[in-house]
C-alpha cells in the first residue's frame, strides 16, 4: 500500500509540468486531494487495516500529503507570478529603478600617494624602494641613531628573533631584523647604491608597536624624500616643501619650519601648515612632517665625502596628509574596507 502512496506522489510530480492556468491547477489538485481524489481514497483504506499496521500507514500517508501539498503550492505561486507579469503587459517593468552600476575607485591612501609622487616627479625626483624588513643598521645605526634611542626599544619596534641556524654559519645570521619603523632606511640604501647627485622619494609601509587607536596604527605609510647634491641649502629644502604643500593643500597654504630634532638631520625641523580650506582645521597651524639637512655624520657612514656633498631629507605620513585633506578623524577607517567610507572617494587620481 505504501507503494500506492509513492505512485500518487509521482502522479502529483508529473502533472505539475502540464499545469499552466489556475483552472488546470484546481482540476489537477482535486484529482489527488479532492473528496474523490486518489490520495483521499487511499486514506480511507486505513479503516480496513489490522490495528498494528495502522500507525505506520498513517505516517506514510501524512508524509505523502505534505509532499503533494508542497508541489501544488510551488506550482500555484509560479502560475500567479506569470499572471502578474502578463497583467502588467510585459515580462519586465521598465519603470523600475535600474540596478546600481558601481564602479571601483582608488583607495584614498593610494590616491594621495599617486598625487604626491606626481608632484615630486615634476621636481625631478624619482621613486626609490627598499625592503620593509630591515636590519638595525639600515634602520638606526646608519641614520646616526644611538643604541639607547627610544625608537630602538623592543617595546616600540617589531623585531624578528635572529635565526640561530644561520648564526652558526655566518656572523650575518646574528644581526637583528625588524620591520622598518620609518622610510628613512631607504635614504641609506639609496646613498649606498647610487652615485650623487640624486633626488628620490620613497613611499612605503612602516611598522611600529603602537596600540591601535584613532591616531595610531601598527602599520602605516610614509613618504621619504632625499636630495643629495653640491651646496644644498635650507632654502632648497623650504622651496621644495612649499611647492609640495601648495600642490597638495592648495595655493593659499602657509608653511613654517619649527626647530626640532632627528638624529640623522642637522638642523632638523617640524613643518607646520595653515590653510583656509581644511574644515575644522582651517586657519590653524597643524604639524605635517619632519625634515632637515642631512647630518654630515650620515654622509660619513655611507661613505660620501662631507666636504663635497650635502643634502636635505624629509618624511611625511600618507595617512596624515589624507586625514587632513578630507577631514577624516580616525585612522582605522583606512584599513576596515567599509564601502560606506571608501565610496566617498570616487574622484580620479
Ligand atoms: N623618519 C622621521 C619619522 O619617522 C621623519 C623624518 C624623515 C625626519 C626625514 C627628517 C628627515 O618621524
Amino acid at each position: 500500500m505504501e507503494n500506492d502512496l509513492q505512485a500518487i506522489v509521482a502522479q502529483a510530480e508529473a502533472c505539475q509540468a502540464e499545469v499552466s492556468s489556475r483552472s488546470d491547477w484546481d482540476q489537477a489538485k482535486a484529482a489527488i486531494l479532492g473528496p474523490k481524489g486518489t490520495l483521499t481514497q487511499a486514506s480511507k483504506l486505513i479503516g480496513t487495516l489490522p490495528r498494528e499496521e495502522k500507525p505506520a500507514f498513517g505516517q506514510a500517508l501524512n508524509k505523502a500529503k505534505k509532499q503533494v501539498e508542497a508541489l501544488f503550492a510551488m506550482t500555484l505561486s509560479n502560475i500567479e507570478e506569470k499572471a502578474d507579469l502578463l497583467a502588467l503587459g510585459q515580462a519586465y517593468d521598465p519603470t523600475l529603478p535600474a540596478i546600481p552600476h558601481r564602479s571601483g575607485s582608488l583607495h584614498p591612501l593610494t590616491a594621495t600617494r599617486r598625487k604626491v609622487v606626481s608632484t615630486f616627479r615634476k621636481l625631478g625626483f624619482t621613486v626609490a624602494e627598499a625592503t620593509e624588513a630591515e636590519t638595525e643598521w639600515f634602520c638606526f645605526d646608519a641614520l646616526n641613531t644611538p643604541a639607547d634611542h627610544p625608537a630602538r626599544d623592543e617595546q616600540d619596534t617589531l623585531f624578528f628573533k635572529p635565526d640561530s641556524k644561520w648564526a652558526n654559519v655566518s656572523k650575518k645570521g646574528n644581526e637583528a631584523h625588524l620591520l622598518r619603523t620609518h622610510t628613512s632606511s631607504v635614504q641609506i640604501r639609496t646613498m649606498m647604491c647610487e652615485k650623487p647627485p640624486l633626488r628620490v622619494i620613497a613611499p612605503g609601509r612602516c611598522f611600529r608597536r603602537d596600540t591601535v587607536d584613532a591616531t595610531h596604527s601598527a602599520n602605516f605609510h610614509q613618504l621619504e624624500g632625499l636630495c643629495i647634491d653640491r651646496n644644498v641649502t635650507l632654502l632648497d629644502l623650504k622651496g621644495t616643501l612649499d611647492y609640495f604643500l601648495k600642490e597638495t593643500f592648495g595655493s593659499k597654504v602657509q608653511t613654517r619650519l619649527r626647530p626640532s630634532f632627528f638624529p640623522f638631520t642637522e638642523p632638523s625641523f617640524e613643518v607646520d601648515l595653515k590653510a583656509p580650506n581644511l574644515g575644522k582645521l582651517s586657519n590653524k597651524w597643524i604639524e605635517i612632517m619632519g625634515c632637515g639637512l642631512v647630518d654630515p655624520e650620515v654622509l660619513n657612514l655611507v661613505g660620501l665625502a662631507e666636504n663635497e656633498w650635502s643634502g636635505f631629507a624629509f618624511g611625511v605620513g600618507i595617512e596624515r596628509i589624507t586625514m587632513i585633506l578630507h577631514g577624516i578623524d580616525d585612522i582605522r577607517h583606512f584599513y576596515q574596507n567599509d564601502q560606506r567610507f571608501l565610496s566617498q572617494f570616487t574622484g580620479p587620481a
